[in-house]
């Protein structure tokens, strides 16, 4: 263990530019344009797995864009771990607000990152994060350190849904059989307090559309006498909320588990600033259920949220219209227990209710995931404690996040394991955002302190 620190400081340049190349591929999966700058992304990520020390490396079919397989198994009868992440990333847009262009990275200093943060779409989300892995395994493999088996899976399709990954999940059982999942595609509460994301929400995504007539109308000749897409959906996505912000669809609470006092009590200890929290986001009051903290509303309880709305004239200047249609994606981030299946029909039964005489509605469901929890007595749980604790000099703090990472309760039900998700990114990444940034700090931390769950691991379940 001792030889992989200067290992890593002898090469950390080198892994610092090998990630840059890296975020120059648009693998933006979303967008068809894009689609052989995806594929020509997995091909890098194949070499640098074998760069790395993988013995059997496969860019994997699916129906959608490629799996990247690899594995470096040192004894059958070691503990084997299966590092996902992906190699896809969401669009840049809006291309305006970034400062340099998303696919040219660069590293600028900032007030948080004085080690510099590496600006590119997917620098955090999670191109960054993946290869943290890949650069970790390189530091074990060549001070032969590596304490287990390892196997890697990175996928091309997290952004859009995953949906080649359940079939590749269950035609490949054997192949992919391992005793822990390892992840790096969440955040960590702030540099001086690591955390590990003990859960993750589930998500149910819809695309609602509501048709009037069957043309746009001239909004003089007609205004006031026939029904206004626009308007009305804009009436019922205001009713899926009451006056408490809670969301009124029939059943949409039913399943959801209530935390108890002491775990409430538990979630509350960790730090969180709310002034700055509100200072960061250049708001002046949070916003959201009541009856919970906003660390509570934004992790531990369901959610509907609109994130696009559209239809009729948007161009320069006004046109005088009555649009023929409106059109909204909606999400729901669910928590568990709840099923996003039913949560989908229960959504569309009751947002159809809402529609009045005149008009039509659609609902189209998107993609969806179950949510998920790591109990903290798990010795994956343990080992990456350990892990933290030797690199950070304190103990992480157990946090609940958000976001939805829907392959990881997949994993759970096709190959029966737990995940472990040690993320290193931070809030202020601006994921999904103009202006995506990992810091480079965070970067070479978490290659530092992978290995040492390998090794924590490795010692547990040897037991
Ligand atoms: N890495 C994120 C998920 C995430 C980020 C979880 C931060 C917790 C903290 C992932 O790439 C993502 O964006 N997931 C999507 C869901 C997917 C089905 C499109 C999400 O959460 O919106
Ligand atoms: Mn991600
Ligand atoms: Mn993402």
């Amino acid at each position: 263990m001792d030889r992989l620190k200067p290992y890593l400081s002898e090469h950390q340049e080198r892994f610092i530019k090998e990630l840059l190349e890296l975020l120059k591929y648009p693998s933006v999966s979303a967008d068809p344009a894009f689609s052989q700058d995806v594929l020509n992304t997995a091909d890098a990520v194949a070499d640098a797995l074998r760069q790395a020390g993988c013995d059997a490396v496969e860019v994997c079919d699916t129906r959608g864009y490629p799996i990247v397989y690899g594995e470096k198994v040192v004894d059958p009868s070691l503990p084997t771990i299966l590092v996902y992440g992906h190699y896809d990333v969401q669009p840049p847009d809006p291309l305006g607000l970034w400062k340099s262009p998303p696919f040219e990275p660069v590293i600028r200093e900032t007030e948080l990152h004085p080690e510099g943060a590496i600006y590119a779409r997917g620098a955090s989300d999670d191109k960054g994060q993946m290869y943290m892995h890949i650069k970790a395994l390189e530091c074990m493999v060549r001070t032969h350190s590596l304490p287990c088996n390892v196997k890697f899976m990175i996928e091309g399709e997290e952004e859009v849904g995953s949906s080649s990954l359940e079939a590749f999940l269950k035609e490949n059982r054997g192949k992919l059989a391992n005793d822990i999942i390892l992840i790096s595609d969440t955040g960590m509460i702030a540099k001086d307090v690591p955390s590990v994301t003990t859960g993750l929400r589930g998500l149910s995504y819809v695309e609602v559309t509501v048709t009037g007539a069957n043309r746009d109308l001239h909004s003089g000749l007609y205004g006031g006498a026939v029904a206004n897409p626009i308007n009305v959906l804009a009436k019922m996505i205001a009713s899926l909320h009451d006056a408490d912000n809670r969301v009124t669809i029939p059943g949409f609470y039913d399943r959801v588990v209530e935390l108890s006092a002491k775990e409430r009590a538990l979630m509350a200890e960790a730090p969180f600033d709310l002034e700055a929290y509100k200072k960061a986001l250049d708001i002046d009051a949070v916003y959201g259920e009541k009856g919970y903290t906003t660390n509570e509303r934004n992790a531990i309880r369901p959610t509907l949220d609109v994130n696009g709305i559209w239809g009729g004239y948007t161009g320069e200047g006004a046109k005088t219209v009555i649009p023929g249609q409106a059109h909204a994606k909606i999400s729901m981030r669910l928590v568990p227990n709840q099923d996003w299946h039913e949560i989908t029909e229960l959504f569309t039964r009751h947002f159809k209710s809402l529609a009045p005489a005149g008009v039509r509605v659609e609902v189209r469901p998107h993609h969806g995931g179950q949510a998920y929890v790591t109990p903290i007595d798990h010795i994956g749980y343990l080992a990456a404690s350990k892990a933290y604790e030797t690199t950070f000099g304190t103990r992480p703090v157990p946090h609940r996040g958000g976001g939805s990472i829907p392959i990881v309760p997949l994993f759970e039900r096709e190959l029966g394991s737990k995940t472990i998700l040690m993320g290193f990114g931070l809030d202020s990444d601006a994921i999904h955002s103009p202006n995506e940034h990992f810091g480079v700090w965070n970067y070479l931390k978490g290659i530092e302190t992978i290995p040492y769950f390998y090794h924590y691991y490795t010692e547990l379940a040897k037991g």
